[in-house]
C-alpha cells in the first residue's frame, strides 16, 4: 500500500505546570539559566491523580472520538514509554479497556521502551505491520506516554509529562520516506534507571549531550549516503523544510541544528553560505572529538545557521519549550507543533525527524507531507490538537507545590494500599484519573 504513516494525532499533557523563571528563582539559579540557558518557558507535571496510563486512556480515547474511529478498526496498539509502573504488566494492556468494551480483543502489539525512543521503536514496529503481509487492512495505533521528573539538582527543570496518539496507515497525509530511516545504537551510560525503586534517573548530563550529537552526526551521514545512492544527488538541510529534534530542553535542539549545518560546511553542501564557509573554515581541521568540546565552534555554528533555525526549527519548539521533556512524546510533540503552526502550507514539503533514546538509541527517518483528506487532513489534525487553547487553560502553580508533589509521588512510587485525593477539579472533561491502588497493587481509574 501507499503513502503509510500517520493519519491522526491527538495529544494530552496535564493541565498543571511551573514557570521556568519561577522555578530559577526558588532554585537560587541565575536569573536566565533556566529560561535562556536550557531554553525552557514552562513544564508540566502530573499530579498525584494523573500518571502514564491515565494520560494514555485519556489520549486514545480522545482520539478515537475526535476522528469518530470505530476501535474495531484497530488491528495493532503499541505503547512506547519509559516511566516503569510494572516491570511485567504492559501499559497496552490497561489501554485495551476501551476496545474490549466494542468487544476487539484482537490487537497486537505490546509496550516498547528504551528510554525517549520507545515511541520511535513503537511507530516503526506500526509502519512496518502496515507495510507487511500480515497486514490485514486495519489501522494501528501508536501512543508515547511519559512523566519526566529528576532528582533535586540541574536535571530537575529538565522535567515535563505528556501523551501523543496517532494512528497509522495507508494514504496518510504525514507519509514516512520508509527508503531513508538511518540509526545509530551504541552502548553507554549516560541516562539511566538502574534504581527499581526510585522514579529518577541516573544522569551523567554532560555525556548524554555528547552522545546526543554523536548519535545525531552519525544518523545525518547515514541518511544523507542513503539518499544519495537512492536519488543520485547530495542531500542537505535545504532538502528539508523542517527539521524535528528530539527535545529534552530546546538549548540542544538549537545545538544539534547547528551540527547538521557544521555537517553540511565539511560535506562542502550549498547550504552554507561562501561566508559562513570562512567562518567555519578554522574548525575544519578539528577531530570530531575536538570539534563537541570546542566552545567557539557551538557558537559559532549556532550563530551561522540562526536564520535557518528560525525557519526550519522553531515552528517546532512550541511545546517542547511549553511542557518540558516528554521523553518518548517530546519529538512528537515537536511534530505536532510544526503540523498546528504551519498546516496550511505543508503540502508537498519534507520533515526531517530526529529520535534519541539515551543508552543509546537513535533513528533519523523523514516524513513528506500532502493536505489528505478529511478527517485525516493535516487541517483537521491541526484543529484537533487544538494546541493555544490546551495552553491557555493551564493552571500555573508554584514552585512549593510542585516539590510537594514530587515528594508525594516519591513516596508514592511503587506502594499499595493508598487512596488519592479524587481531586479532579483542574482536569478537563474526558479525562482519566487514578483513584486508588489496592493491597494487591491494583490500580483504578475513573473518567472525569
Ligand atoms: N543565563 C543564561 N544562560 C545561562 C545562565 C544564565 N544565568 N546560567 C547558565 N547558562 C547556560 C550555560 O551557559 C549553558 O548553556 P550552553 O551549553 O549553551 O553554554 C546552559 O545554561 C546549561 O548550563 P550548564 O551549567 O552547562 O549545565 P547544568 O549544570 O545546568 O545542566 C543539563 C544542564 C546537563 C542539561 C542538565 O539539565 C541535565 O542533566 N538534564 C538531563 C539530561 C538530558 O536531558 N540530556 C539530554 C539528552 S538525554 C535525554 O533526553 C534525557
Amino acid at each position: 500500500c501507499k503513502d503509510v504513516g500517520i493519519l491522526a494525532m491527538d495529544m494530552y499533557f496535564p493541565p498543571t505546570c511551573v514557570q521556568q523563571e519561577a522555578l530559577e528563582v526558588h532554585d537560587g539559579a541565575s536569573k536566565g539559566k533556566y529560561t535562556i540557558g536550557l531554553g525552557q518557558d514552562c513544564m508540566a507535571f502530573c499530579s498525584e491523580v494523573e500518571d502514564v496510563i491515565s494520560m494514555s486512556l485519556t489520549v486514545v480515547k480522545s482520539l478515537l472520538e475526535k476522528y469518530h474511529i470505530d476501535p474495531k478498526l484497530i488491528g495493532r496498539l503499541e505503547v512506547g514509554s519509559e516511566t516503569v509502573i510494572d516491570k511485567s504488566k504492559s501499559i497496552k494492556t490497561w489501554l485495551m479497556q476501551i476496545f474490549e468494551e466494542s468487544g476487539n480483543t484482537d490487537i497486537e502489539g505490546v509496550d516498547s521502551s528504551n528510554a525517549c525512543y520507545g515511541g520511535t521503536a513503537a511507530l516503526l514496529n506500526c509502519v512496518n505491520w502496515v507495510e507487511s503481509r500480515c497486514w490485514d487492512g486495519r489501522y494501528g495505533l501508536v501512543v508515547c506516554t511519559d512523566s519526566a521528573v529528576y532528582a533535586e539538582g540541574p536535571a530537575r527543570p529538565t522535567g515535563g509529562a505528556a501523551a501523543i496518539a496517532m494512528l497509522i496507515g495507508p494514504n496518510a497525509p504525514i507519509s514516512f520516506e520508509s527508503k531513508y530511516r538511518a540509526s545509530h545504537m551504541a552502548h553507554v551510560y549516560d541516562f539511566y534507571k538502574p534504581d527499581l525503586a526510585s522514579e529518577y534517573p541516573v544522569v551523567d548530563g554532560k555525556l548524554s549531550q555528547t552522545c546526543y550529537l554523536m548519535a545525531l552526526d552519525s544518523c545525518y551521514r547515514q541518511y544523507c549516503a542513503k539518499y544519495e545512492k537512492l536519488v543520485g544527488e547530495k542531500f542537505s538541510i535545504s532538502d528539508a523544510d523542517y527539521c524535528v529534534f528530539h527535545s529534552p530542553y530546546n538549548k540542544l535542539v538549537q545545538k544539534s541544528f547547528a551540527r547538521l549545518y557544521f555537517n553540511d560546511f565539511m560535506r562542502n553542501c550549498s547550504s552554507v553560505d561562501n561566508d559562513a564557509k570562512e567562518k567555519l573554515q578554522p574548525f575544519a581541521n578539528l577531530t570530531s572529538e575536538e570539534s563537541y568540546q570546542s566552545r567557539d565552534l557551538e557558537k559559532g555554528s549556532q550563530q551561522l545557521a540562526k536564520h535557518l533555525y528560525d525557519i526550519k526549527v522553531q515552528p517546532s519548539t512550541l511545546l517542547p519549550k511549553q511542557i518540558g521533556n516528554m521523553y518518548t512524546a517530546s519529538l512528537y510533540a515537536a511534530l505536532a507543533s510544526v503540523i498546528y503552526n504551519k498546516h496550511a502550507s505543508l503540502s508537498g514539503q519534507r520533515i526531517v525527524m530526529f529520535s534519541y533514546g539515551s543508552g543509546l538509541t537513535s533513528t533519523m527517518f523523514s516524513f513528506k507531507l500532502n493536505e489528505g483528506q478529511h478527517p485525516f487532513s493535516l487541517t483537521n489534525i491541526a484543529s484537533v490538537l487544538d494546541v493555544t487553547a490546551k495552553l491557555e487553560s493551564r493552571h500555573v502553580t508554584s514552585p512549593e507545590k510542585f516539590i510537594d508533589t514530587l515528594k508525594l509521588m516519591e513516596h508514592r512510587y511503587g506502594a499499595k494500599d493508598f487512596e488519592t485525593s479524587k481531586d479532579i477539579s483542574l482536569l478537563p472533561p474526558g479525562t482519566f484519573y487514578l483513584t486508588k491502588v489496592d493491597s494487591m497493587y491494583r490500580r483504578f481509574y475513573e473518567k472525569k
